[in-house]
């Protein structure tokens, strides 16, 4: 299973990927936590991460595909890998083809998580009183949505074009949302 999860900011998809990686045994491949582990690490690309995580804009791309490229040489992506938050535009999506053909495990499937930008404000808001991450404040988020928007959404498009892409409705309880996956993943076109 080699699968991409995409979708805005709350959308589920750090949720759902922990779930997918459990239920098919790859492993769960997230940029935003690569990044995160980097700057409680203190390393220079978390160093220069940091700022503009915090205002919610988007890394560069090139220190990103250089922790990607380090993660997926780990070895342990055999049996395929979940991927969550990469790509991020359409420059991210062309080096990903690009990577994964050079290893011989191209994406297979492409999943984006469909949630109301009501909704997503919410759980974030809600995250934020829970574990005070520090890009959930309002201000943050807000720019996180316009970077959804503008730089991210082209992204589906581009898994649309080659056959890749379904979207599943991420409303509703977590287990609901999962179940909702699993059976777009068993049904290549749906
Ligand atoms: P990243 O960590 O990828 O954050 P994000 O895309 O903003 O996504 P979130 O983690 O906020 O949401 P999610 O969709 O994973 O939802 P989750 O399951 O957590 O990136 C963070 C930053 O790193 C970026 O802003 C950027 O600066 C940088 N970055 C990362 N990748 C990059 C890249 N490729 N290029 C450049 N920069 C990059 O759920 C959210 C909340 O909702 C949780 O509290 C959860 O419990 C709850 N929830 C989930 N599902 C449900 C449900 N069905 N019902 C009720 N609550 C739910």
């Amino acid at each position: 299973m080699r699968l991409v999860l995409l979708g805005a900011p709350g959308s589920g998809k750090g949720t759902q990927a922990a779930r997918l990686r459990d239920h098919f045994g790859v492993p769960h491949i997230s940029t935003g936590e690569l990044l995160r582990a980097a700057v409680r690490a203190g390393t220079p690309i978390g160093l220069k991460a940091k700022a503009v995580m915090d205002a919610g804009g988007l890394v560069s791309d090139e220190i990103v595909l250089t922790i990607l490229e380090e993660r997926l040489s780990a070895g342990d992506t055999g049996a395929g890998y979940i991927l969550d938050g990469y790509p991020r535009n359409l420059s991210q999506a062309n080096a990903l083809d690009v990577l994964l053909a050079r290893l011989a495990q191209p994406v297979e499937r492409a999943i984006q998580l469909d949630v109301d930008n009501e909704l997503l404000i919410a759980r974030l808001a809600g995250r934020a009183l829970a574990e005070g991450r520090a890009d959930d404040n309002p201000e943050s988020v807000r720019k996180r949505l316009e970077v959804y928007d503008a730089q991210t959404a082209p992204v589906i498009d581009y898994y649309r074009h080659q056959q890749k892409l379904t979207s599943v409705d991420g409303v509703g309880a977590m287990e609901e949302v999962f179940e909702r996956i699993v059976e777009a993943l068993g049904n290549r076109f749906a």
